[in-house]
């Protein structure tokens, strides 16, 4: 006999969502000067949430003013003071961090599990990890010179809202910078809890600024010339796009863009903790993840057993109400991304590939999308080449470490890689050779704020996390 789970939703209570949010400009929440306001949705139930300011020139003019009125006192406040105001907004992240947590699944569509044990924790880990550095700048980069760039425009996307808000406002605001913040359409509403988390611990007005918006405010944001220092992270279509249109400007600039891991089990892995590997590789929120591990290589002889224990494991992921407490799989962040994942499983059937889907019963509204695997997936399929983004893995084979090498590095990203064995020379053999800004060793998707995270070739540059996130904030002179 089967067990069926008995439903155990988080409750929402301790949520309060305006019917409306402005735009939070030099610490109040003002009118937009558009007028205009968009809905914003649960992608679970398509439940409309709030209606969200769309920020348009004039007002990216205003946000960009206060955070530079605000760039003097802020950069030349005593160290030691700065970090005391990082401090404070991680530990009001933590003491807010159930109603983070349930506010991100809502917006997001994200497994509570998820929100609630990696995405807020993690966030508020990295301010108080760059809070640990702010009056440390001359130890972190000994000899040199340390000096804020100014204004930071900074635009993120909607698969961790509050976690890459974290990952830019954190090191810009410990080195010394002010910001302007645009968080993604779909997944606006854990940004503007952060305003009041803001508020809370007491960061002074202009020094953090959050505009909301289509990509047409961010477009006016990163290209404001008063801005001195961009960082993107999203599609590398438009990363590219905002490369283009600052070059030759002063603009530091840094870009976290698209992946294509390859997740490379060797046959003399311990395959049922590969199998719960590959599992977080590419089902970790839906694989709504830059760094996912989307494509798997099996070594040949170890095919036939990985594809049993990861069919059945398969089987027992609970995909529903993103608020369950034993939720595995929730909704897809939106109709648009839904729309993409399928058009790109359409190729993958077109092209020859053969796909497995786990049975499961999808909800009547929301979006969503069952966990799928390819196999017979040759390199040059759009499924093995493209970010689907979404719950698809795509499983190739390889027969030597060299040509689980050469298949790995065979796509235009390098963000992330995964190696499975128990050799450890083994491991340090691939990860010299894998063009990868991360290489996990038996094990997928960790991250730690003092470990630095960024790409290869199309996945972008500059490192977030580390000293090395720190310094792409700063001025770096002498020696
Ligand atoms: P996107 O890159 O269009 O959106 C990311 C952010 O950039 C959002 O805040 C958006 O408003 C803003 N934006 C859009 N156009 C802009 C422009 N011209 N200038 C400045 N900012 C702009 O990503 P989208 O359309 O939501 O997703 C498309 C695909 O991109 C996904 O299917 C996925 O493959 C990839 N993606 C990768 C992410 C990553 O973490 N590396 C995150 C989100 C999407
Ligand atoms: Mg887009």
């Amino acid at each position: 006999m089967t067990w069926d789970y008995a439903p155990a939703p988080e409750s929402t209570a301790m949520v309060s969502i305006d019917n409306t949010y402005g735009l939070y400009i030099g610490g109040d929440f003002v009118d937009p000067a558009s007028g205009e306001y968009v809905k914003t949705i649960n992608p679970a139930t398509e439940e409309v949430l709030s209606a969200i300011a769309q920020a348009d020139a004039t007002d990216v003019d205003r946000a960009v003013e206060a955070a530079r009125a605000a760039f003097e006192p802020w950069s030349t406040l005593p160290a030691p003071d700065r970090a005391k105001y990082l401090f404070r907004i991680a530990r009001v992240i933590q003491e807010r961090s159930r109603e983070l947590a349930v506010l991100e699944t809502m917006n997001g569509g994200k497994p509570i599990r998820e929100s609630r044990d990696i995405d807020v924790p993690l966030a508020a880990a990295h301010f108080f990890y760059y809070a640990g550095w702010a009056d440390k700048l001359e130890y972190a980069f000994a000899g040199r010179r340390a000096e804020p760039l100014g204004v930071a425009a900074q635009v993120i996307p909607w698969n961790f809202p509050l976690l890459m808000l974290a990952w830019k406002i954190a090191p810009a605001l410990a080195a010394g910078n002010t910001v302007v913040l645009k968080p993604a359409e779909t997944t606006p509403l854990t940004a503007l809890a952060f305003a009041s988390v803001c508020d809370q611990a007491g960061i002074p007005p202009g020094v953090v600024n959050i505009i909301t918006g289509a990509g047409e405010t961010g477009a006016m944001l990163v290209r404001h010339p008063d801005v001195d220092k961009v960082a993107f992270t999203g599609s590398t279509e438009v990363g590219k796009d905002i490369q283009r249109a600052i070059a030759g400007s002063a603009k530091h600039l840094t870009l976290e863009l698209g992946g294509k891991a390859a997740n490379i089990v060797f046959a003399d892995a311990a395959l049922d903790q590969a199998v719960e590997g590959i599992v977080n590789g590419i089902f970790f929120n839906q694989g709504h993840v830059c760094c996912a591990g989307s494509r798997l290589l099996v070594q040949e002889s170890a095919f036939e057993q990985v594809m049993a224990k990861l069919k059945r494991r398969l089987g027992t992921l609970r995909l529903g109400d993103p608020l369950d407490k034993n939720t595995d799989i929730g909704a897809i962040n939106s109709r648009a991304q839904l729309d993409k994942i399928n058009s790109l499983v359409e190729t993958g059937v077109d092209e020859g590939a053969e796909l497995y889907q786990a049975s499961c019963d999808l909800p009547d509204r929301g979006f969503w999308f069952p966990p799928s695997v390819f196999t017979g997936v040759s390199q040059s399929h759009r499924i093995a080449q493209e970010e689907i983004f979404g719950p698809v893995l795509s499983v190739l084979t390889f027969r030597t470490p060299e040509e689980a090498v050469e298949k790995a590095n065979n796509t235009p990203y390098g963000l992330s890689a995964g190696v499975w064995t128990e050799k450890g020379s083994l491991i340090l053999w691939m990860a010299d050779r894998l063009r990868a800004g991360v290489v996990w060793a038996n094990t997928f998707n960790r991250f730690d704020p003092a470990s630095a995270f960024g790409g290869y070739k199309e996945s972008g540059f500059g490192r977030e996390g580390g000293p090395q996130g720190l310094s792409a904030y700063l001025r770096l002179t002498g020696p």
